[in-house]
């Protein structure tokens, strides 16, 4: 049975919690429920939308299996974690109907706490017009914490005493920085009161999740790895600084979820039939004009987790040879290709021109990516909806060579295609 690594191939908001969501269930692309479902890293900076027979949800912690009785799902060890976020979006679910019998948390992931949040938003500030666009849920000061050793963990919320003797170490060194900010300090014992709280309501949760994940994989279940943003916002391969402060590669998942690396049997690009981004740095397709309205519009492109409108452009196919190369697809799935409907051209980046006039199908680094002008193919749109197609052969020919063109330039095989948001709105190929 297969462990599954599920990854953004661009900047983000690929539509990962779909495609997870499609996967996990039981009538999805597998052909039966997966067993487990693990978040690897980031935090509540994602948003994942699931639209189902339940409902729609955005995810912003819970992995995107949480749908079907008995899939076991992992907040794994690579999260960061912030309580007060994650016990509102359990109680959403809840009062949705929705069982968390089967939701862990692993002791080991860091937990995002209040001070957290405040310096992302002053450090923010502190940048000038030179900000990068966070989503201001803590995320860069947390995975900072945790890389300094001055992060506590979710297995800390199991032992008060130890946390309390923690807190009161840690907490006046924040304090010191965020009043160097001009921001409010935060109260000790309002923090500990706090902690009680989100102890009071995690611990059934809270657990080393690691035998739980060596178990599944060991008993040869279906596993899926599900990754948060995309490869252009790596912290090591994204357009840094502009980056999140963690690795949304493939490779991370065997790390974040606690296996080794060889467990890994397929890795699954998400990739938007065009490409969105929210926060600043470079986006060489990015557009202005009324096919960027078209996509925002028909698209929905708006962030899940902030409300952003996202910034909206051609697919870059120098972006995806370069996701590809990172990741090693051994296959796609393409998302929102309805969204394309009724465009009466579509642009495909295939290089990038240098400044010096040349020009290039190979990623560069991050500062000449903002100076390089996208060079493009142009294919003919399509006037017929796509949305109710569920077989290759019910989509427009149009459409048929867009997608041989994608998995053409980036290199690896279309495994799905998405059409809709609904779950069921999904082309299996075959
Ligand atoms: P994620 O962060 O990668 O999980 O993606 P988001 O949930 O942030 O953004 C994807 C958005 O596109 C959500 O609003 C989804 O409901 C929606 N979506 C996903 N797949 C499709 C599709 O094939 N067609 C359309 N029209 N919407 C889709
Ligand atoms: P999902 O998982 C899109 C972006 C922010 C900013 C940068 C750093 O839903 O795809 P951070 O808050 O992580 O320090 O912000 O990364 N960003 C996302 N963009 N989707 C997300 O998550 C994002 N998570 C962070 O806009 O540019
Ligand atoms: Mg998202």
């Amino acid at each position: 049975m297969p462990t599954i690594a599920i990854v953004g191939a661009q900047w983000g908001d690929e539509g990962k919690g779909r495609v997870v969501d499609y996967l996990a269930s039981p009538a999805g692309g597998l052909g039966k429920a997966a067993d487990m479902v693990v978040r690897f890293q980031g935090g509540d900076n994602a948003g994942h939308t699931v639209v189902n027979p339940l409902g729609e949800f955005k995810l912003h912690l819970v992995p995107s299996g949480i749908f079907n009785r008995g899939t076991q799902c992992i907040i794994g060890t690579g999260c960061v974690v912030n309580p007060e976020t994650l016990i509102a979006e359990m109680d959403a679910l809840r009062a949705a109907g929705v069982s968390l019998d089967d939701l862990f948390i692993s002791t080991r992931a860091h937990l995002t706490l209040p001070y957290h949040r405040q310096l992302d938003g002053l450090e923010e500030s502190a940048r000038g017009g030179k900000a990068i666009g966070t989503t201001q849920r803590g995320i860069g000061p947390t995975y900072a914490d945790k890389a300094a050793r001055w992060g506590l963990r979710t297995g800390d919320l199991l032992n008060l005493d130890r946390l309390r003797e923690r807190l009161a170490v840690v907490l006046p060194a924040k304090n010191r920085v965020i009043d160097h900010f001009g921001g409010e300090p935060i109260d000790l014992d309002t923090l500990i009161a706090r902690c009680l709280h989100w102890a009071e309501h995690l611990r059934p949760h809270i657990t080393d999740t690691l035998p739980l994940v060596r178990a599944a994989v060991e008993a040869d279940r279906t596993v899926l790895l599900e990754g948060q943003l995309g490869v252009m916002r790596d912290l090591d391969w994204g357009v840094y600084p502009y980056v999140t402060s963690s690795n949304p590669l493939a490779s991370f998942g065997p790390v974040g979820a606690g296996l080794p690396a060889r467990a890994v049997t397929e890795v699954i690009g998400v990739v938007k039939a065009y490409v969105t981004a929210v926060g600043a740095g470079p986006f060489p397709t990015e557009l202005t004009d009324a096919t960027c309205d078209h996509l925002r519009r028909v698209g929905g492109e708006y962030g899940a987790t902030t409300g952003r409108p996202r910034r909206c452009g051609w697919l870059d196919a120098v972006a995806l040879d370069y996701a590809n190369w990172l990741n090693g697809f051994t296959g796609l799935a393409v998302t929102k290709l309805d969204v394309l409907d009724g465009l009466p051209e579509l642009k495909l980046c295939t290089g990038y021109r240098l400044p010096s006039g040349e020009v290039t199908s190979r990623m560069p680094d991050p500062a000449t990516l903002g100076t390089v002008e996208p060079v493009y193919e142009t294919w003919p749109g399509w006037e017929r909806s796509t949305g109710n197609a569920r077989r290759w052969s019910d989509l427009p020919v149009e459409a048929q060579r867009y997608l041989h063109r994608i998995e053409e330039l980036t290199g690896a095989p279309i495994r799905w295609v998405s059409v809709g948001p609904e779950q069921g709105a999904m082309i299996p190929m075959m």
